[in-house]
């Protein structure tokens, strides 16, 4: 938010704020009600955000001038609301099958959706019990490859590994993204290629990576059939919105699934993208992820602000990131099950919402995404933390905690779970220089003071903790729809498209044609800025000296 905007609505609140303390705020209990709220298995804790009722108040007043419902409900409705692709955003249509509200999605999308997941489900079964050569895949497959990269890649492989304990029995899965040659190189190492499933997923069926790897791939599996063409077919599925590209890449038709324009790569974790997870899991808990997520979506559509996950997520980010200028969240999952949610959300958040002007070309006037980062607590604590309790940036942090562990080792639980509300603690109450000048016992009065600096925490570090029951099928499908729609809602509240993503495209242009200057040292580089021409050159002469 510009200055001038902040003045106008926020600045009285964030003044006052300023002068009071997380100390003080978490006396008041009411507060701590009104920001605490509870979807199902998902309870959202916002008690220590470094807001107050009235300043939460003026975001909802600000919040309900700017017709949110009208625009959530645009989308739910199949609107054209990413405007620079001329593109509905229909992600929520994918789970609209397990929704109790009835579904404003065009009806020909809902049919074909569930078409798609009839079929899906037909072939996970028949993976499931072992022989689905009826579907064209080869016989005694063990592993299964997902070949994606950002949002074809991102979902599927954090719910693969979020849901570990609700994996079938005999078959892995294994997922190949960069083009890192090295990725290919050790899978190819630890598997039996005629054991291997390829699922190719590519919404647009020309990213670089992925046809690099899949064609990698293909060679290997070829080689172990001597490149007989139609026994190598049997070990590829293909999942795109470009299925001609797909078909004519050489998966057969019936082995492509389609996804759809109106589907963001980021947001497809619903559709076939998620075919490696239900492989995984099986179908009936690939529907109750639907399931959990569609549940996020009615309450979304329906719940008053005050009480609404998704809108309250929101208004905490807009007033961290615009009233107080923080410039990055940390995301600190206490379950290494959830390893992969912050890199989840760095797509989710920093591809829909890094933005810097509206759909008509006008400057955006505020600041849009902060930079999302984080990795596992209690990991994260032995490393980063320091700078988090006593740098000197503030950096808000969203815990996000699991009640019951899918093991039996409660005593490495319930250590966990108290490091989790521990750090969250501390972070918030800080530890005054009275009270760590009282913990100072050890010299003279100057040499304590001395001491008492260094332990003295600021405290007022924002956090939000978010704790699911358990890590479930249905938990997972709330809690990443949770965050589907707390981009939304910042896309609309910051007058930004959250659903294209421009800024990907120059990088990869630039790379197309930097390639050929790197495959042969005959091909000019002149065209290049002066910095990337030495850099090639360097490569080069490294190169012939290590030939
Ligand atoms: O690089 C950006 C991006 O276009 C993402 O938006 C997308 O999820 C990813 O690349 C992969 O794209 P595709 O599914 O078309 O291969």
């Amino acid at each position: 938010m510009s200055p001038e905007r902040r003045s106008s609505f926020l600045a009285e609140h964030v003044d006052r704020l300023s002068r009071s303390s997380l100390r003080e705020l978490l006396k008041d209990i009411p507060r701590g009600e009104r920001l605490r709220q509870r979807l199902g298995p998902i309870l959202l804790d916002l008690s220590r955000q470094q807001l107050d009722g009235a300043a939460l108040d003026a975001l909802g007043t600000h919040l309900e001038a700017s017709d949110w419902q009208a625009s959530r409900n645009a989308m739910f409705a199949g609107a054209p609301i990413n405007t620079s692709e001329q593109r509905a955003v229909l992600h929520t249509a994918l789970r609209a099958g397990e929704s109790r509200l009835p579904s404003p999605a065009p009806r020909a999308v809902l049919a074909e959706i569930e078409q798609t997941l009839q079929r899906i489900e037909a072939l996970v079964q028949a993976i499931g019990h072992g022989d689905a050569t009826a579907f064209g895949i080869a016989h005694g497959i063990t592993d299964v490859v997902n070949i994606g990269i950002g949002g074809s890649d991102l979902g599927p492989r954090l719910a693969v590994r979020a849901l570990a304990p609700f994996h079938v029995a005999g078959l892995r899965s294994h997922f190949l993204t960069n083009v890192d040659g090295q990725a290919a190189h050790d899978l190819m190492a630890q598997l039996d290629p005629r054991r291997t499933l390829v699922i190719m997923v590519s919404k647009t069926f020309t990213t670089q990576e992925t046809l690099l790897n899949g064609q990698v791939l293909r060679d290997w599996i070829s080689r172990a059939y001597d490149g007989n063409a139609r026994e190598v077919s049997r070990h590829f599925l293909a999942v795109s919105a470009n299925v001609p590209a797909a078909e004519s890449w050489g998966v057969p038709a019936a082995q492509v699934y389609p996804m759809w324009d109106f589907v963001g790569g980021r947001f497809s974790l619903w559709s076939a993208v998620g075919l490696s997870l239900a492989i995984a899991v099986g179908m009936e808990h690939f529907r109750t992820l639907l399931a959990g997520a569609a549940r996020m979506d009615d309450h979304f559509r329906s719940a008053p602000w005050q009480e609404n996950l998704p809108v309250l997520l929101s208004l905490v980010e807009l007033w961290n990131r615009n009233a107080f200028g923080r410039g990055s969240r940390a995301v600190v999952p206490y379950a290494d099950l959830l390893t992969d949610l912050t890199s989840y959300l760095q797509q989710l958040e920093m591809e829909s919402l890094g933005k810097q002007v509206t759909p008509q070309g006008q400057p955006a006037g505020q600041s849009t995404s902060a930079v999302v980062w984080g990795s596992v607590g209690t990991n994260a604590q032995h490393a980063y933390f320091q700078a988090l309790h006593q740098g000197t940036d503030v950096v808000p942090l969203e815990f996000i905690g699991v009640v019951q562990p899918a093991h039996e080792l409660r005593g490495n639980h319930d250590a966990l779970l108290s490091n989790l509300l521990a750090q969250a603690a501390a972070l918030a109450l800080g530890k005054t220089f009275d009270e760590a000048l009282a913990e100072a016992k050890e010299g003279d009065e100057a040499a304590r003071r001395v001491l008492a600096a260094q332990r003295t925490f600021p405290g007022d570090r924002p956090s939000t903790v978010i704790l699911l029951d358990a890590l479930t099928p249905e938990s997972l499908g709330a809690l990443i729809a949770l965050y589907e729609h707390k981009v939304f809602m910042l896309g609309h509240l910051w007058g930004i498209n959250a659903f294209d993503q421009w800024g990907v495209e120059l990088g990869k242009s630039i790379a197309r044609q930097i390639l050929p200057a790197l495959e042969s040292d005959s091909a000019s580089a002149s065209a290049f800025d002066s910095a990337t021409q030495a850099l090639i050159e360097a490569i080069h002469q490294r190169r012939k000296q290590s030939d």
